[in-house]
């Protein structure tokens, strides 16, 4: 057998292999009263994200604690903000510090939905920012390090899946991860904007965090799409190699 062959084979042993889930994850039985299913998923999914902040190598899912994102690019619009914001090496903190989870329905036999609802006291999108445009009419201009911070950040997630048949196994995949969010405060924080004049980027600081609120709509839409990719990914490395059975047991 040549090599190519042999890797081949090995590739798709490891794959059509279904495993467990890991041994600390919380499961919920389907035969649980709809309320305490929905309180134990709160649970499971809760442990199962705190216990991902370090990763879970066996599962191909890196750390959520920083959460690793390639880059955001937002072009500028024709609103009160025409600002293109480019952000790269995005880092993603405190998505697993503190989380709540709540509100969990998971409908499996019309169709195929889960969604949830989440509470995050703060995460920090720290990032390499580069901004160019005008915010109100002012013009804005740098690059260097950012820092946005969420306050008391509630999120939706709608988790649209569908079901499919491996090895004689059931399995979900998830098609579509919506999330939308929607923050108590932001915080904006620029370094080095006008390329370092001191006096002039404290000053802009200050105005781009009296309008906060505008500057993160911009932002929020591109956030939450690429925050979806990412999640999308991160629970179908589960749904993937776990059957639904195994995750969500009839009895
Ligand atoms: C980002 O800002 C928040 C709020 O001020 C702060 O707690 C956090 O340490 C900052 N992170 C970095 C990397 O500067």
């Amino acid at each position: 057998m040549s090599m190519i062959k042999f890797f081949f084979v090995v590739i798709s042993l490891t794959t059509v292999i279904a495993v467990d889930l890991p041994r600390n994850w919380k499961v919920c039985s389907r035969s649980l009263p709809e309320e305490e299913f929905s309180k134990c998923l709160d649970e499971a999914a809760r442990n199962a994200v705190v216990s991902l902040a370090r990763g879970l190598k066996s599962f191909k899912i890196l750390p959520l604690e920083p959460l690793l994102v390639n880059s955001v690019k937002i072009g500028g619009s024709q609103g009160s903000v025409s600002l293109r914001q480019e952000y790269r090496n995005i880092k993603l903190y405190g998505l697993t510090k503190n989380l709540e989870l709540y509100n969990h329905h998971l409908e499996l036999d019309n169709g195929c939905l889960l969604t949830s609802d989440s509470y995050n006291p703060q995460v920090d999108f720290v990032a390499d920012y580069k901004l160019d445009g005008k915010v109100l009419l002012l013009p804005v201009r740098g690059s260097g390090k950012s820092n946005i911070t969420m306050y008391g950040l509630k999120s939706h997630n709608e988790l649209a899946c569908e079901k499919y048949e491996k090895n004689g196994e059931t399995y979900l995949k998830i098609k579509k991860y919506s999330v939308t969010f929607d923050p108590e405060k932001v915080k904006l924080n620029f370094d080095n904007l006008f390329d370092g004049d001191k006096a002039i980027a404290t000053q802009l600081n200050t105005f781009m965090n009296e309008n906060a609120d505008l500057l993160f709509k911009e932002l929020q839409a591109p956030y939450e799409e690429t925050f979806s990719q990412v999640f999308t990914k991160l629970s179908n490395e589960v749904f993937s190699r776990v059957p639904m059975n195994k995750i969500f047991p009839p009895n």
